[in-house]
């Protein structure tokens, strides 16, 4: 694993950011920072395409405009609106934590990343993304695409499947993330793991991050499969370089 120094780490936010304002998804998530829309779509697209969570993402948001409304939703119409996604505990942690908010905090979002982890079904990921871009917390927000961005920009050789590698790569997202713009941030790094660094295409030399991208600069071949279902947990097997 490599460190960057500071102007290094500032010279990259600049490129990834202007990158990412010129060639950002149009994603319907993404007019606005409400903390609802954010959250909902993230919990969409845990194991779902972007594309496939579009029309159900629209659709979910006409049926249940606000925290508020998906607290007084009825159970049978939520699981409609859920039809076709699968993974239904994620409709109903939904609910829960929608009726958390409502009651327990009275309608009010806890803003940090610690604070959203308290919510049925936000894990670290999500309470990473919810924080950085709904609430400008400069936190990582770390799923596949993180690992496999960092693990080849930094060349970091670590067995993914361990617990104490999500807190490396927080830690060292949390050096480099930029901290006027955390959420803007961590999605440019989505938007950089969906096309120039997928798992299986690797288009470095085309990349706007070539120079950024250690792995690629020393010939290295970094490869992270994508999410592979071992005994029934998601779990993600090891760098292999
Ligand atoms: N995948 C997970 N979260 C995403 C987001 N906010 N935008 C695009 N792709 C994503």
């Amino acid at each position: 694993m490599i460190t960057w120094s500071p102007e290094k780490i500032a010279a990259f936010q600049k490129t990834l950011l202007n990158w990412y304002d010129q060639n950002k998804r149009d994603l319907p998530w993404r007019k606005d920072h409400d903390p609802y829309h954010v959250w909902v779509s993230e919990i969409m697209l845990q194991q779902t395409q972007v594309q496939t969570v579009i029309p159900y993402y629209q659709r979910f948001m006409k049926l249940f405009p606000t925290v508020q409304a998906l607290a007084d939703a009825d159970e049978t119409q939520l699981m409609k609106a859920w039809e076709g996604l699968g993974y239904y505990s994620r409709a109903r942690n939904l609910q829960k934590a929608a009726r958390q908010i409502i009651t327990d905090y009275h309608g009010e979002w806890p803003k940090t990343k610690a604070g959203l982890q308290e919510l049925s079904g936000i894990g670290p990921y999500t309470a990473g993304a919810i924080a950085s871009i709904a609430f400008n917390q400069p936190v990582a927000a770390v799923d596949g695409n993180a690992f496999r961005v960092f693990a080849r920009l930094l060349k970091i050789d670590a067995d993914i499947a361990k617990p104490q590698t999500r807190r490396l790569f927080e830690n060292v997202i949390g050096r480099v993330i930029s901290k006027d713009r955390p959420g803007d941030f961590n999605q440019a790094i989505m938007d950089l793991g969906a096309s120039y660094m997928t798992a299986t295409n690797y288009h470095s030399a085309d990349s706007p991050m070539k120079a950024f991208n250690q792995a690629y600069l020393d010939g290295l071949k970094i490869n992270i499969r994508s999410r592979q279902k071992i005994n029934d947990r998601y779990q993600w097997p090891t760098t292999v370089f």
